[in-house]
């Protein structure tokens, strides 16, 4: 099959658009990092894609007037890189219901929570406010309404004793540097299909959808 022509978009960091790389660097991964789109000109992200020698391009949310001209230009350069998925990894601006929609069942978004818990911001200050002795991430389908969507791919994490959100922050990326690519492989292989809310996995394997930090192996 031929490999999906992928963009992630992103606004900071890129640890998660690092992993996507990583992982479409094997020849027999069913999508390829054909394109990388920054809102913020000095995202780190940007010289991740440059060092991978995938093409990267800002698209500055300041520069533009409204939401729908962002997206549009946005728009124009998917479509000139010919994607076919999108994956949102940390890209920091609500898309309007117009582009979800255009990019529905297409676009993927990772969250830093088991979902439906704590979607939005500060989730893991929020995990640990609420004393929860487990948290972790979500891979799912974007929906227009914010981190919602039929879910792919969840990593476990424990809360321990001593975190703060920074050191919870940085476990919870541990596992999302597994789901990510595990969940646009699914994606791009063709075996997901769709029922109402839900993402029925083809073939699925048992714990397929599920990634446990090391922490927590027997
Ligand atoms: C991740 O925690 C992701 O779940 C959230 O934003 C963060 C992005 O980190 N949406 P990075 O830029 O991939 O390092």
């Amino acid at each position: 099959m031929a490999r999906r022509a992928t963009a992630v978009l992103i606004s900071g960091s890129g640890s998660n658009l690092q992993a996507l790389l990583d992982a479409a660097r094997d020849p027999g991964y069913p999508a390829a990092i054909r394109l990388v789109i920054s809102n913020r000109p000095e995202a780190f992200g940007l010289e991740r894609a440059r060092r991978a020698g995938v093409p990267a391009v800002v698209v500055d949310h300041r520069a533009f007037a409204t939401r729908e001209v962002f997206e549009a230009e946005i728009e124009a350069e998917l479509r000139t890189a010919g994607i076919e998925l999108v994956c949102l990894a940390g890209f920091m601006r609500v898309l309007t219901a117009a582009t979800v929609e255009r990019w529905r069942d297409r676009m993927l978004n990772i969250h830093p929570s088991l979902l439906p818990a704590y979607r939005g911001l500060h989730t893991h200050a929020r995990v640990l406010a609420d004393g929860a002795a487990v948290t972790g991430c979500s891979v799912h389908l974007v929906r227009p309404e914010l981190d919602k969507g039929p879910i792919l791919v969840q990593g476990v994490v424990p809360v321990l004793p001593d975190d703060d959100p920074e050191r919870l922050a940085r476990r919870v990326l541990e596992v999302e540097h597994r789901a990510y690519p595990r969940a646009l492989a699914m994606l791009a292989g063709g075996r997901v299909r769709v029922e109402g809310e839900r993402a029925i996995l083809l073939d699925e394997r048992p714990g397929e959808r599920l990634i446990l930090h090391p922490s927590l192996a027997r």
